[in-house]
């Protein structure tokens, strides 16, 4: 499916990835880009029409599907991650919660309400961000990892569901971005403009997934491997 002429709705895109994706799309020539947020107050970008949106909010994610009936490819950026002491964190259980109703349920709340607006509207795709972290988890990491990895299922089971209606499925991999995600930890990070568009660039080539870094390319080149990267992760 082609940029140019779409109709864009990007969740999570007042900052971040989801704003690289949102800008990206206008440049590309979508015809016009939805950017939902939990805030719009204040939100102000060119080209850019924001939406009020909460993913884990299920009146607010249909209310917003309800205003963006003339979307065609819908983006699931939105989410969050939390630092922790490992699976064995006496809050791992709550903060998993948290962090799968944004990363997981979010989807599924979006994908619910948008799946059928694509369908009437011709097909369309679904991008869904996912991370290096669906497959190589690390303790400080776990909660985050696990609702990757659900994500990553659930991106492959609606993949095969919305095919016959037409609806392209595909999934992002990528290691560190420079967002405020990242903020204060020193490490290699992408750029997220330069991340959106390579996503939008495999969508046009019919790409399944996008691996947007050569670190996702390695994690994901072990992983029918004897010795697979998450049993050693080189930095830890
Ligand atoms: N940064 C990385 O290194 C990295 C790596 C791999 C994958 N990812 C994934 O990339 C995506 C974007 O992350 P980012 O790096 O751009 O993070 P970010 O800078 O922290 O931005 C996250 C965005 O998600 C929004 N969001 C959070 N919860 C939401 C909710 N309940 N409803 C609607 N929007 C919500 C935030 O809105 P508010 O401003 O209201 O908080 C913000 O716009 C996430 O799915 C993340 O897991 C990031």
């Amino acid at each position: 499916m082609n940029v140019r002429n779409s109709v864009v709705f990007v969740t999570g895109a007042n900052r971040g990835l989801g704003l690289a994706f949102a800008k990206a799309a206008h440049a590309l020539g979508a015809s016009k880009v939805y950017v939902g947020m939990r805030n719009p107050e204040g939100f102000e970008a060119p080209g850019l029409t924001p939406v009020k949106l909460d993913v884990t909010d299920e009146a607010s994610v249909k209310a917003a599907a309800a205003l963006c009936k003339d979307t065609t490819l819908l983006v699931n950026n939105a989410g969050i991650v939390s630092l922790m002491n490992g699976p064995l964190d006496s809050n791992m259980i709550e903060l998993s919660q948290t962090l799968m109703n944004t990363n997981y349920y979010g989807i599924i709340r979006v994908s619910q309400a948008f799946a059928p607006i694509l369908a009437a509207n011709g097909g369309g795709a679904f991008i869904n961000v996912l991370s290096d972290a669906t497959w190589l988890s690390v303790p400080m990491l776990a909660a985050y990892a696990a609702s990757k990895s659900a994500a990553w299922s659930l991106t492959n089971a609606l993949r095969l569901q919305l095919k016959p209606q037409g609806t392209h499925v595909l999934a992002l991999h990528v290691g560190f971005l420079d967002t405020d995600m990242t903020k204060g930890f020193d490490m290699p990070k992408s750029s997220p403009d330069v991340v959106a568009r390579k996503v939008y660039a495999g969508l046009e080539e019919g790409a399944l997934e996008v691996l947007a870094d050569e670190g996702t390319l390695q994690v994901k080149s072990t992983l029918s491997s004897a010795e697979p990267v998450y049993f050693n992760p080189p930095s830890f």
